[in-house]
């Protein structure tokens, strides 16, 4: 039986929205420290993932290298560090000739690439889909040629599709052999960006998007809202540029809620190293980490929407149910009800708040009714007690 890449939702870091370029070395050992000495790698994480901006270019032979002022020693050299703290590594290109960010793509190149980063010891790929054509069909071709390079190393390597969900990936996807593809254009650090500024979205915006996508989530196969922007505080260096100047504690605990129930990834983007105890309490909550790596791996659908009021359900393998209820008005508080037979409870059953970490009172006949804070999103578990 071939393991499953991916069995779960990656859970990790990702350089790009606090780094862009400026990214090192010795940035990836202090992390891949951090990543350890900060809970969070007993928490679940374990990808540290270089996003664009780490390339030097091309060597006679056509071989990539990294930047030596950033990466003097080479690249293996930081994977075998990241390897040492029990962690895996993850490397950014694109499959074009350049990179969004204008260094060398991997078009043409797909074998050399996929041979190099095997050498190096990568256990992460995110391929990128700027300056390639528009159409759908050179994009699965080109996916499906890079992959099929990277599965002939013989090196199980994650393969993050991001083409930004222009070319409905959540159809072909998993059919070329990648483990999860971005649904949407770059989240940043903000609630709601107004009309998908400058093609970058808020938390509510990559929400919005995936609505609809759940039947294709599953185990191996994972629809991608972008990296969590929590803790960023406004610092990220690719959201201040946007006017996207940070989120409230409220509005990151309901990010954190909502990507665990759509079986997201858990891709941290903020400074591991000096987290506020806010942010790592948030990251760390072992009730909702568990929701998001769930073995069923059933990605949460929108079962409820009455203006700014939402209810996202997701089933759990020990069949109880994990239910957001999230509440999108700016100032009002509101009270969400659910009725708990909508999804086929019939007896007694135990209600258990994720974020509080305790059972609720209520009475087993009535509906569950939540009194939900502006942006906040409260997530329960539901489980049945006959
Ligand atoms: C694109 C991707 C981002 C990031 C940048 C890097 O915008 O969607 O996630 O990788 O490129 O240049």
């Amino acid at each position: 039986q071939k393991e499953v890449l991916a069995a779960t939702p990656p859970m990790g870091w990702i350089s790009w929205n606090l780094f862009e370029g400026n990214i090192s070395e010795s940035i990836v050992m202090e992390l891949a420290d951090a990543m350890v000495e900060n809970g969070l790698k007993e928490a679940g994480y374990e990808y540290i993932i270089l996003d664009d901006l780490w390339h030097g270019g091309r060597d006679a032979n056509g071989k990539v290298f990294p930047d030596p002022h950033k990466f003097p020693n080479g690249m293996k050299v930081v994977a075998d560090y990241v390897h040492s703290k029990g962690l895996k590594f993850g490397i950014y290109t694109d499959i074009a000739e350049y990179t969004c960010a204008g260094m060398v793509g991997s078009l043409g190149y797909e074998e050399m690439d996929a041979q190099t980063y095997a050498e190096w010891g990568v256990d992460y790929i995110k391929c990128d889909y700027c300056h390639a054509p528009e159409d759908l069909w050179t994009g699965i071709e080109r996916y499906e040629k890079f992959i099929k390079a990277v599965r002939a190393t013989g090196r199980p390597m994650v393969f993050a599709i991001c083409e930004w969900g222009q070319r409905a990936p959540w159809l072909w996807g998993a059919k070329v052999d990648g483990q999860l593809w971005r649904t949407t254009w770059d989240l940043r650090d903000t609630w709601e960006h107004g009309q998908y500024n400058n093609g970058h979205n808020g938390i509510m915006e990559a929400l919005d998007r995936q609505v609809g996508l759940e039947k294709f989530a599953g185990p191996g196969r994972w629809n991608d809202p972008d990296m969590l922007v929590i803790g960023l505080n406004g610092t990220g260096a690719s959201s201040s540029a946007n006017g996207a100047n940070g989120c409230t504690v409220t509005e990151y605990e309901a990010q954190f809620g909502l990507w665990s129930l759509l079986s997201a990834p858990l891709l941290m983007t903020c400074d591991i190293r000096n987290m506020d105890a806010d942010t790592k309490r948030i990251l760390t909550n072992q009730e909702l980490i568990a929701v998001n790596q769930d073995e069923l791996g059933k990605q949460a659908s929108r079962i409820h929407k009455d203006g700014a009021e939402e209810i996202w359900a997701k089933p759990l393998a020990d069949g109880s149910w994990a239910v957001g209820f999230l509440n999108r008005d700016n100032d009002k508080k509101r009270k969400i009800a659910l009725d708990i037979a909508q999804l086929g409870f019939d007896g007694q059953v135990k209600v258990r708040d994720l974020w509080l970490h305790k059972d609720l009172d209520f009475k087993p006949s009535a509906p569950i009714k939540l009194t939900v804070e502006p942006h906040q999103c409260r997530v329960v578990k539901i489980t049945s007690i006959k």
